[in-house]
């Protein structure tokens, strides 16, 4: 063979194993509605950016008829590339490669990748399409998926990780997506279940969908355990990509600085708090009339929607917004919600971005349902998030802040650089119905009318605690300031808090009430 044959022979070489599967089996994958792994790397990265390692990667399982078998790819792309012209990592499992299994080879693909944006300090994305641990291969796949596992979590909090669920991923498959820090899903597409609805029949003898039992849409609002939901694969796509754009790309680089803008949204700040306390408004008013261009990207939008956590920009740089958000169950903080905000916490604080709290809740959720459930514990990772950030930690408390919600929501006494509060904060131990029915009870009873008596020890309350002054007057406020006000105190504080530091402990780790 002279040299231009050879290159010849390289270039069909690499077409047929680029085929994956084949092309009875690519149509089959389109027909379900899905992408190829390649055409998913060619829309998640810059245009061309791809370079691919590791293409000839074969196993080298000899059971079960695996000898004779020649897999392309081994079922996984890995490779570098860039978004917005910054480097990432990614992998994309091939699910026309049966069933984008993953054997040992397979993994040692993936965790080469992983060990690549580990040096390099750069993200790392995994496109998931996969039965799980390739049951001809034993024991060697469940290494490779531990091999995995352990790279997740050094990575974790140095380089964001990034999972997309697109298909049918099962059993081990799901694992390193839930070690990740986000997880995306596309409606229809997407399905995570540790098994597979066939085992639930052979064991449980119940039948169920693949949707039903972990469909995108039962992951993005019951579970928890996806952080963004798209429509279709495209979409998801920019989603990644717009959120690569707000966030730092390692622990140490900071999200960069972009111009100052002003709010885009034509919203009278003043006026988004209405007076009554018992009448809801949402809260993504409030962070959109603050934020460059109301640009907000939200996370876990559709899950535990009593509190509102994503990602903006305030003078050019970015910010994690924790806000209550009174249109959904009073903006309490409940099992799910201390979960979502506790997360988000530590996720900032692991990649340097100041966080901004939003307050306006009366209150961890009563009930035996949430007791039974664990709102204790649960609701002490809020306290540990925080308490533990050493970030810029700057709140505001727009309207109620009750109780242990006043204090977890970044109160001062958790340590909060700066603590504003609007005319409308009602600063007390709970609302005023609550508290005079307690603390004014023999009076009520003994009264010649108990309902007019009780009317009156409630506006009695009211007027003593239901406003910001009285923790003002001890310093646990920094400022009563007009709403219209909020968004040049919240640059102050940000030019403040640029060169802060803390101490921190020389323990190895806490332990947080996980
Ligand atoms: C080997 C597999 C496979 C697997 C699928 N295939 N999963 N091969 N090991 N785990 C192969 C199929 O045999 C088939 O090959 C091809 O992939 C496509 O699969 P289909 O079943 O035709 O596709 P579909 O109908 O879309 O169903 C997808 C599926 C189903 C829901 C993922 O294949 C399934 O239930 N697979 C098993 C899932 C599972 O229980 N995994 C757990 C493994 S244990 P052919 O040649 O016919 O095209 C595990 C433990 C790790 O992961 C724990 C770590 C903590």
């Amino acid at each position: 063979m002279n040299k231009n044959e050879k290159v010849d022979a390289l270039l069909h070489k690499r077409r047929d194993v680029m085929l994956g599967g084949g092309e009875k089996a690519i149509q089959k994958q389109k027909e379900s509605g899905k992408l190829t792994a390649r055409e998913r790397i060619d829309l998640l990265l810059d245009k061309g950016s791809f370079n691919e390692y590791d293409l000839f990667v074969q196993h080298d399982a000899r059971d079960f008829g695996m000898a004779e078998k020649v897999l392309n790819g081994d079922g996984v792309i890995i490779g570098t590339g860039t978004i917005d012209g910054k480097p990432v990592c990614v992998f994309a499992q091939d699910f026309t490669v049966v069933g984008g299994s993953l054997g040992y080879m397979h993994a040692k693909k993936i965790t080469k990748i992983q060990d690549v944006a580990m040096k390099m300090r750069v993200p790392c994305i995994g496109i998931n399409d996969s039965g799980g641990a390739r049951i001809q291969e034993g024991v060697s796949s469940l290494a490779g998926y531990g091999e995995i596992f352990y790279r997740n979590t050094q990575a974790s909090g140095v380089i964001p990780q990034i999972s997309v669920i697109l298909g049918p991923c099962a059993g081990g498959a799901v694992y390193s997506p839930a070690l990740t820090d986000y997880v995306f899903v596309v409606d229809k597409v997407s399905k995570m279940f540790i098994t597979g609805p066939e085992v639930i029949k052979t064991v449980l003898g119940e039948e169920i969908s693949q949707e039903d039992l972990g469909g995108a849409r039962v992951h993005s609002e019951i579970t928890g355990n996806a952080h963004f939901f798209a429509h279709n694969e495209e979409e998801c796509f920019l989603q990644i990509r717009k959120l690569l754009s707000f966030i730092p790309h390692n622990n140490k680089s900071g999200a960069g600085k972009l111009q100052s803008e002003k709010p885009e949204v034509n919203i009278d700040i003043n006026s988004v708090v209405p007076i009554d306390p018992t009448i809801p408004y949402d809260v993504r008013q409030v962070i959109k009339a603050v934020t460059d261009k109301s640009d907000f990207i939200e996370v876990m939008e559709k899950f535990a929607q009593n509190i509102v956590v994503g990602f903006g920009r305030i003078d050019g740089k970015t910010v994690g917004f924790i806000a209550n958000q009174p249109f959904y169950l009073a903006g309490v903080l409940d099992v799910n919600s201390s979960d979502k905000a506790a997360r988000f916490i530590r996720y900032c604080d692991a990649f340097n971005i100041p966080i901004v709290t939003l307050v306006d809740l009366p209150g961890y959720l009563p009930g035996v349902d949430q007791e039974h459930a664990g709102v204790i514990r649960h609701g002490a990772k809020v306290l540990y998030a925080y308490s533990e950030a050493t970030v810029p930690k700057i709140t505001v408390i727009l309207r109620k802040a009750y109780g242990g919600g006043y204090i977890a929501m970044s109160s001062r006494h958790l340590n909060a650089d700066f603590v504003y509060a609007w005319p409308t904060a009602e600063i007390a131990v709970m609302g005023p119905q609550g508290a005079a029915n307690i603390i004014f009870r023999k009076e009520i009873m003994e009264a010649e009318n108990p309902e007019d008596m009780r009317k009156q020890k409630v506006e009695e309350y009211k007027e003593r605690f239901a406003n910001p002054y009285v923790a003002a007057a001890k310093g646990y406020v920094d400022s009563v300031i007009e709403p219209a006000e909020t968004r040049g105190m919240l640059i102050h504080a940000l030019l403040l808090c640029e060169n802060k530091e803390e101490v921190k402990s020389d323990r190895k780790h806490g332990i947080p009430p996980f």
